[in-house]
């Protein structure tokens, strides 16, 4: 099987740490200027079939043929020759030397040239930062660049060493949606120059945006390669998870006509204007629109975090001002912010304290002394009910995976039971299999009378999840779907439509 454009055959790897078979008999063939995606979900063997083909580490038993040549049991230097280059997911940058240093240094070193010819190091960083079309300054300190502009330059770095073949391990993790947007768009540019990626990623949309052909790892086993247009992304799912992902539509099954919260004419200047909206027991009111529709920001408003110009909120019908979180919690209000925000609220803490956290808010009278035998055994009940990956309740949130986080910060709200339940965009970012658990637990939360609002991008997430939808575009409602509405069979193109124009349908299809 050794074609003439195979960059790389790797056959029958198998890899073995102690205690944990990394790798099982995985062969898997890298065309010339081809993207692959490796898919496959958390801890399936990604990472460690890109160290094997990078020789960062070696196969326990398997042949690697790197243009043509056997190179099994070589080093790293033996594929950054072979023209393989890998972006890892800490970018192993410089970070207090210069964008132009940190591009042209390796290049240098290999070429055996010094490294204080500034002339030649400008050129070669410029050069290689108009290969992929962007224009960063080459005298500005890695340290003052966003994640994605290092990322930029790591890739940059690597095709001025001539790269013929590219790895790239998760690198959407840390990039916001426009980010990963232009992300894609210079690896397919890589793509037109010739140059093959490997886009290592657990998250489909992406994978189903580039890939040309999509190998799917799963459990150290490969489970088949496809070419992108033979695969959708409910296939896509299935592999990656062994489990069939059939969303079904959420029901609403609950007869209370009753508004547990009702906001009117909600206006905060900039962020979003006149907005109201009606929440039932057992509703889940999705809440789209493209990011910066003013979603997150509502949501703040109503958890007490961002203080409304005008407008009435009611809970249960009696009128209410809601300062601070803590009155908005009093209120029985519980929030999963989206990833960003968790970061700066909860992470360093334990899972047991996270858990305890809103436990605490109820148990009046305990102030500083809460019983710790009693929090412990909430938050095992608490880890063990949503199957949160952790070693135990002690261990820091921030160590674990996103999914899990959402998890945690979702089995600490359960802890309490809030009426009402507001989740913002909990699924970025995570794997299918999580996802899914994540529905699980938002439905079942309604089923039990609690009243949901979901912020979503996915209209998929929306049309699976909510009994009601509400579109938002720049800070307004452009539209609320009702019960009956969502049932109709071309739902999803209809939102999706409007959540792209900001008009309603016949406007849209007018234009
Ligand atoms: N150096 C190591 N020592 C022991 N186990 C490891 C090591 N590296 C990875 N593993 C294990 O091998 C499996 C595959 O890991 P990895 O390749 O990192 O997965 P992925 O990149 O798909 O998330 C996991 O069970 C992981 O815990
Ligand atoms: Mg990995």
């Amino acid at each position: 099987m050794a074609g003439t454009n195979n960059i790389v055959e790797a056959e029958h790897i198998s890899k073995s740490y102690v205690g944990v078979q990394a790798l099982d008999d995985v062969s898997i063939t890298i065309k010339e200027g081809e993207i692959k995606c490796l898919a496959g979900e958390n801890g399936c063997g990604k990472s460690t079939f890109v160290k094997i083909i990078a020789g960062v580490e070696n196969a326990t038993s398997g042949t690697i043929r790197i243009g043509g040549k056997e190179m099994t049991k070589h080093t790293a230097k033996d594929a950054i020759d072979a023209g393989i280059q890998v972006i890892f997911q800490d970018l192993s940058l410089f970070n207090a030397m210069s964008v132009a240093d940190n591009i042209a240094m390796n290049k240098l070193i290999k070429e055996g040239k010094p490294l204080t010819n500034q002339k030649e190091i400008r050129k070669i960083a410029s050069d290689a930062l108009a290969l992929i079309g962007v224009d960063i300054p080459l005298d500005a300190q890695i340290q003052e660049l966003s994640i994605a502009n290092r990322q930029l330059i790591a890739i940059c770095r690597a095709l001025a060493l001539d790269a013929k073949l590219l790895f790239m391990d998760e690198p959407t993790t840390a990039l916001t949606k426009n980010e990963v947007d232009s992300l894609l768009n210079i690896v397919m540019g890589l793509k037109k120059r010739g140059i093959a990626v490997v886009f290592i990623s657990h998250k489909l949309d992406e994978v189903m945006r580039i890939a040309d052909s999509i190998t799917v790892i799963r459990d150290g086993h490969k489970i088949g390669d496809f070419a992108a247009s033979e695969i959708d992304s409910k296939k896509l799912a299935y592999y990656m998870t062994g489990r069939e992902v059939d969303y079904q539509q959420y029901e609403r099954k609950n007869d209370s006509e009753d508004a547990l919260l009702e906001v009117k004419n909600l206006t905060k200047k900039g962020n979003f204007e006149d907005m109201s909206l009606k929440l039932r027991k057992g509703d889940i009111l999705g809440l789209t629109g493209l990011l910066g529709a003013g979603r997150t920001e509502l949501a703040f408003s109503i958890f007490g975090m961002n203080k409304p110009d005008s407008g009435e909120i009611y809970v249960e019908g009696k009128k209410v001002t809601i300062n601070n979180p803590d009155d908005a919690i009093d209120l029985g209000i519980g929030l999963v912010p989206e990833e960003r925000a968790i970061q700066g609220l909860f992470l360093s803490k334990s899972v047991n304290e996270n858990v305890a956290a809103a436990i605490l808010k109820r148990i009046k009278g305990f102030l500083g002394s809460i019983d710790s035998n009693r929090s412990r055994e909430l938050s095992r009940k608490a880890i063990d009910q949503f199957r949160i990956k952790v070693y135990n309740e002690d261990t820091v949130i921030s160590t674990l995976s996103g999914g899990n986080q959402q998890k945690a910060l979702i089995a600490r709200w359960a802890a309490t039971g809030p009426k009402i339940f507001i989740l913002d965009t909990p699924t970025v970012g995570i794997d299918i299999g999580s996802k899914a658990e994540i529905y699980e637990y938002i439905q079942q939360f309604a089923a039990e009378g609690t009243g949901v609002i979901l912020i979503s991008d996915e209209v998929e997430e929306i049309v699976a999840n909510c009994n009601r939808v509400i579109v938002m575009f720049d800070g307004h409602k452009v539209k609320e779907y009702t019960e009956e509405e969502m049932k109709a069979p071309d739902i999803k193109e209809q939102i999706n439509r409007l959540v792209e124009s900001g008009k309603p349908g016949k406007e849209a299809a007018q234009e």
